[in-house]
């Protein structure tokens, strides 16, 4: 009898089929948080063997999951504990298949790694901003399916703003063509922007064209030190003002935050820590010169001093400096690991509200749940805050976090709501936050939620039980 495995063997080769030993990374999610156990991972080389992969599976009544880099952060890429999930690996789709310097776009493959897109559209003389702590890894189609942010989303705007089109094999098998390069395109439902977000359970994405930015005369950052989070966001307000359309990034860490860097990477040498509750990491982009872009960085500066708002600030005298900050900051979810395992809220408020929402939650925390350690951090110029919760230093972690998750992220998600608030600013739901989704989105947008899934996918082959509950 022919196996779905072998048939799946025959449409991608033998060697492109892993079973036993070789399922074990793609089993487990980024995070240790949850461990599945899939029947194999098929790893197609074209759209065309992704189509009759999902034709197969949908003839055996198999469930595939869609991974790309596998650094999502919400347990979404990784197969249930059934053993009858066939894992769908996009990373051999990595070729880049059209440059168009004229039109600003490239059209790439969705297992393309992030980090190496931003180096072919910099080889080509242009810049692809998105730009996350993950790019060494992550893929474009898992960006694209969790419409990922980062920390340029304040100038550039996150994955969705950065996609002009998409190549999509459907739950059934067909394989929809909507690569066009056009900044315009009224005719109908925007489908490219059904599938960016949808966290593989509509379609599996397999090429995207993207838009290409004009690389900046300069990029220049600074780190300052503030003394409270009514501070950083008055400071925001202020550099909005100074530095117009050149704000690219500006990034708050707490002191709790910064500190777990220095205990873990004490090489990176992290300034200010110590003396300052809160620091920023501000990134100017600059279409004139260096030279412009300092003199704009220390105006900002001056009157943030004068206004009494910054304690302390550096500007990166070099791009090597600049690196090292931004590796500070990018370090911190790392950090965060070493320490143990942890909370994450991942959550956006309007700006103007986020030091009451940190002051409510903070002070619900500490009440119901002792012992808990704020890791603050995130992408403040985007309302984004990364209000993550370790356990107390004494003890064991992992049996904290399974005593008091639930808890401790009521508290919080509940603080959110009563803000006007996202509990899912940019990592998406997957099966992390599926429970939660329910008490925090009006009853009719899930609704239309899994009328929409109902459509595309009525056989719940596709990621079934991510985002939204599966339907009996
Ligand atoms: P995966 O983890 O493999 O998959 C993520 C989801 O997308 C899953 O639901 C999967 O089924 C689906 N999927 C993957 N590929 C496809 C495809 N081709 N078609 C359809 N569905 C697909 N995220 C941010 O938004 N901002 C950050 O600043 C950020 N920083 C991070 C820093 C670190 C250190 C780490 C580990 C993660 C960070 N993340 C961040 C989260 C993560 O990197 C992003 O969610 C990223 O977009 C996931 O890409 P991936 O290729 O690893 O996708
Ligand atoms: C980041 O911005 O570094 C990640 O999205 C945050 C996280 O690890 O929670
Ligand atoms: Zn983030």
């Amino acid at each position: 009898m022919t196996t779905l495995t072998d048939t799946l063997a025959a449409i991608v080769g033998p060697a492109h089929v892993l079973t036993g030993a070789d399922l074990d990374s793609y089993e487990q999610d980024w995070r240790g948080r949850v461990r599945g156990r899939a029947l194999c991972v098929v790893r197609p080389a074209s759209a065309d063997e992704v189509a009759r992969v999902v034709r197969a599976c949908a003839a055996a009544g198999t469930s595939l999951v869609p991974q790309g880099g596998n650094t999502g952060l919400v347990a979404g890429s990784t197969p249930d504990d059934t053993g009858t999930q066939v894992v769908l690996s996009l990373r051999r789709m990595n070729a880049v298949r059209s440059i168009d310097p004229q039109n600003m776009t490239f059209t790439v493959e969705a297992g393309c790694i992030l980090q190496t897109l931003q180096q072919v559209a910099d080889e080509a003389g242009f810049l692809f901003p998105l730009s996350l702590g993950a790019e060494g890894s992550c893929t474009i189609g898992g960006n694209l399916a969790t419409n990922a942010g980062g920390t340029q989303v304040l100038r550039y705007g996150n994955a969705r703003e950065l996609c002009l089109g998409l190549e999509v094999v459907t739950a059934q098998g067909e394989l929809w063509d909507g690569l066009s390069g056009l900044r315009k395109d009224n005719t109908g439902y925007d489908l490219r922007d059904l599938f960016i977000g949808s966290e593989g359970t509509l379609g599996i994405i397999t090429a995207a064209t993207l838009k290409l930015h004009p690389r900046p005369a300069a990029q220049l950052t600074a780190w300052v030190a503030l003394a409270s989070l009514e501070d950083a966001t008055a400071l925001l307000g202020l550099a909005h003002q100074h530095l117009a359309a050149g704000l690219t990034g500006f990034e708050v860490m707490n002191q709790f935050a910064l500190g777990l860097v220095d205990r873990h990477y004490p090489q990176l040498r992290v300034p200010m820590w110590r003396e300052h509750a809160w620091c920023v990491l501000i990134e100017l982009s600059d279409n004139e010169s260096e030279d412009h872009a300092r003199a704009q960085f220390e105006r900002l500066l001056e009157t943030a001093f004068e206004q009494g708002l910054a304690a302390d600030a550096i500007v990166a005298e070099s791009l090597k400096q600049a690196h090292d900050l931004w590796h500070i900051r990018e370090s911190i979810t790392l950090a965060q690991a070493e320490e143990g395992v942890n909370v994450k809220h991942d959550i956006s408020i309007p700006v103007s509200r986020i030091p009451d929402f940190v002051r409510e939650a903070d002070a619900a925390l500490a009440a119901g749940v002792p012992g808990v350690r704020f890791v603050n951090f995130g992408h403040l110029g985007d309302g984004n805050l990364h209000y993550n919760i370790q356990a107390p230093a004494d003890g064991d972690a992992r049996a904290f976090v399974a005593a008091h998750e639930s808890t401790i992220s009521t508290i919080v998600y509940d603080t959110v709501s009563r803000f006007g608030g996202s509990i899912s600013a940019e990592h998406g739901v997957g099966e992390l936050k599926r429970e939660k989704l329910p008490h925090h989105k009006s009853p009719v947008a899930l609704q239309l939620m899994q009328a929409i899934k109902q459509a595309l996918d009525p056989q719940q082959l596709l990621n079934p039980g991510r985002v939204l509950a599966r339907t009996p």
